[in-house]
């Protein structure tokens, strides 16, 4: 990726204030060459020309969409890894999985994609938003309690701008309250919370493989769980409830087709081998920014770590930059306000 610079580009790293500007016949102001943007490469066109000499894109009988879960749930060290079509889907596939009663409230973000909430909406749940902490964007726990009534089922936890969320107070709810909490890490790749990868904490983490996150291609998504039960259904979810292991096809719930192809498994893994240079360089990015700017108080999570394998532990400074995807969307809440009013009169009382 990083070229040297050629011979003749190899220049004196300092500059000398006597020495006459470029543009008066001095030397360059940027001695080495930019980085490339390119994130796709050499080998992604091997696994990609592997899938296509193979003649299978269909993942259940090929082979980069397996490898790529098996590799993604070993770097995270948990029992299974599920691919699927994008991170809408994997947060879909996640909440699904829960087997949730129409008209459950699942409380959640005030700020997010709205890939955390189509999902909810499609299995007639009723997101139900908590406030966020205004230094870090992440669900404010206080806020989630306050939420909490006699038809919340579950918390959808969204660890924004690869910050983690306050997990300790989260799972504390979630196990006094007697509720799953799903994390939605589609922003959050690499990121610790007191040494425990984002995504391994809750009962199934959710991640998005789209143009904008650390790793791509092109659209994909997946989920991670070491629970048995729920790797089954969130396979059955994505599949038509296809029984493929039991070779049955009678489908017993109504499931969408949410399938990675080999063409999307090809790329998403030969991404993995980027995904903790990519992470480090942002939270380097971050660093500098950061040290940058004026001290300010500090409100610090459990610290940072650049060297420490593919995952970055978050430290916030207030107000200070904090954000590794390099995007925040606002939750469209307007949008979804109709929808959620017009579920919540059909949802069951009490
Ligand atoms: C927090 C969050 N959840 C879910 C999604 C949905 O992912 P996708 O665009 O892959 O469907 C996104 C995408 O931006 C996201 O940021």
């Amino acid at each position: 990726m990083n070229q040297d610079p050629s011979p003749s580009q190899a220049i004196p790293s300092r500059f000398d204030v006597a020495e006459p500007l470029a543009l008066h016949g001095g030397p360059k102001a940027k001695r080495t060459p930019f980085a490339s943007r390119k994130r796709h490469g050499e080998l992604e066109k091997r696994y990609l020309s592997e899938v296509i000499d193979s003649d299978v894109l269909f993942f259940f009988i090929g082979s980069k969409v397996f490898e790529f879960q098996k590799r993604f749930a070993a770097m995270y060290g948990c029992k299974y890894c599920i691919a699927c079509s994008s991170g809408t889907a994997a947060v879909h596939i996640a909440l699904a999985a829960l087997e949730l009663p129409p008209g459950s409230e699942v409380i959640t973000s005030a700020i997010t994609d709205m890939g955390s909430l189509t999902g909810m909406l499609y299995q007639g749940l009723v997101p139900v938003f908590a406030d966020i902490d205004q230094d870090t964007l992440n669900m404010d726990p206080a806020s989630t309690r306050r939420c909490i009534t006699q038809r919340t089922r579950a918390i959808l936890v969204v660890h924004h701008g690869g910050l983690a969320a306050d997990m300790d107070a989260f799972l504390e709810l979630g196990r006094e309250r007697n509720l799953p909490v799903v994390e939605d890490c589609a922003q959050a790749y690499g990121t610790k919370y007191k040494d425990r990868p984002a995504g391994t904490m809750g009962a199934i983490g959710a991640f998005s493989l789209n143009h904008f996150k650390h790793i791509t291609c092109g659209s994909g998504g997946m989920v991670i769980t070491d629970d048995d039960r729920l790797r089954y259904l969130v396979s059955l979810f994505l599949d038509k409830c296809y029984q493929r292991e039991e070779k049955i096809r009678n489908p017993f719930f109504l499931a969408p087709n949410y399938q990675m192809t080999e063409l999307q498994g090809a790329v998403a893994l030969a991404q993995l081998d980027r995904v903790q240079e990519i992470t480090c360089r942002l939270a380097a990015r971050r660093a500098s920014s950061r040290a940058r700017s004026r001290p300010r108080a500090s409100r610090t999570r459990p610290t940072s770590s650049l060297a420490d394998g593919p995952f970055i532990s978050t430290t916030f400074s207030k107000n200070g930059p904090h954000s590794l995807a390099a995007h925040t969307r606002l939750a469209p809440a307007f949008i979804v306000r109709g929808i959620v009013r017009s579920l919540s009169k059909h949802s069951t009382s009490g």
